[in-house]
């Protein structure tokens, strides 16, 4: 394996392109088969070469993971919860009946994956590596069963902002997106899968993105499109529905959660049903509504439709959801003290 750091920028416009489409020039690959996973490789981005018979592309066995790498503003490069990433890849895999991947591979490859790629993560505050490790499953067979061999990956992507206006968003009445019992606390291909096709309608009907209720009464939150969902109750209440097996165990959530009251927020985790906060919009009070994810962050959300019905939340500039979103920036990138070690520096 070469150890060489490349240091010159590479040849990418940084300042138009659009998420995901673009991978840098270097990627990880590990196998597990004989029951162990081989150490990983790292080299050029390249092509995969699948059977057509191989289990991920018929029964879903497919688990991946989305992180980011920061420049910190006294040049260093920050990878923002490696080792929570780490710990919810192994969940999802366990949940899918995949075999957990050892930190020899998943820490310390992403480690040196991101340091011989470090040029690409470049000193802007709005933008960031985003890591995306992946596993699935490629053994050979139509059987319905676990595989027992898969590959790991992890491939880089630029990222600026995923979204860059605040949301209308529609409450799902007719799909959901996970039940009690089910997978959605994993981060399994399936679940994206099946949310695109609501998501599509949801467009059509005018809106940016979903909100999503809990599968059996349709009447607590649970997420707003591929991510967790919080309110700001008068500038003084974290609110936001307490985690479930239906509900992602979401990094950004949790570093949110700890951050809120350093911010003199209370914090609530907890059912919360639609009609609560509709009533509270309703009712003149101040509430805030917006999206938590990695790849977004903090997406705020400036209209909720229930039924029929419009509901504008509170988005100007003065809204406690902006001081999160910097203080969290702040860390990041080493401008504010890191009390909790989320950061990991190459
Ligand atoms: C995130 O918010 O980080 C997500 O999970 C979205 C991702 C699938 C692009």
């Amino acid at each position: 394996m070469m150890n060489e750091t490349i240091t010159e920028k590479p040849d990418f416009d940084f300042e138009n392109f659009t998420f995901g489409v673009q991978a840098t020039d270097q990627m990880l690959v590990a196998k597990y088969e004989n029951g162990s996973w081989s150490n990983f490789q790292i080299g050029p981005v390249k092509n995969i070469s699948l059977s057509p018979l191989a289990m991920c592309l018929h029964y879903g066995q497919t688990v991946f993971e989305g992180l980011k790498a920061f420049k910190t503003v006294d040049g260093k490069v920050n990878i923002f919860r490696l080792e929570s990433h780490f710990k919810r890849m192994n969940r999802s895999l366990e949940r899918m009946a995949m075999p957990p991947l050892p930190a020899s591979c998943f820490i310390d490859g992403i480690r040196e994956l991101v340091n011989k790629e470090s040029h690409w993560v470049i000193d802007d505050p709005e933008y960031a590596l985003y890591i995306r490790p992946f596993a699935i499953a490629t053994e050979n067979k139509l059987g319905v069963d676990a595989s027992h061999e898969y590959l790991f990956m992890v491939v880089l992507s630029p990222l600026k902002a995923y979204y860059n206006r605040p949301l209308r968003v529609l409450v799902e009445t007719t799909y959901i997106r996970s039940a009690r019992g089910g997978a959605g606390a994993a981060k399994n291909g399936g679940n994206y899968g099946a949310s695109l096709l609501p998501q599509q309608k949801a467009k059509q009907a005018g809106f940016d993105q979903i909100i999503w209720l809990d599968a059996s009464e349709k009447k607590y939150i649970e997420e707003s499109g591929t991510m967790n969902i919080m309110f700001i109750l008068n500038g003084k209440t974290l609110l936001t529905p307490a985690l479930s097996d239906s509900i992602l165990d979401g990094i950004t959530r949790d570093s949110i959660l700890k951050l809120a009251p350093e911010l003199g927020l209370e914090v609530e985790e907890r059912t919360i049903q639609i009609t609560e906060i509709l009533d509270r919009v309703g009712a003149g009070e101040k509430v805030e509504a917006f999206g938590v994810g990695t790849a977004a962050v903090i997406s705020p959300i400036k209209e909720i439709s229930y039924k029929d019905e419009l509901f504008e939340t509170y988005v100007e500039e003065d809204a406690v959801m902006y001081r999160i979103k910097n203080k969290l920036s702040e860390i990041r990138r080493g401008i504010s003290p890191d009390h909790f070690g989320w950061s990991d520096l190459v």
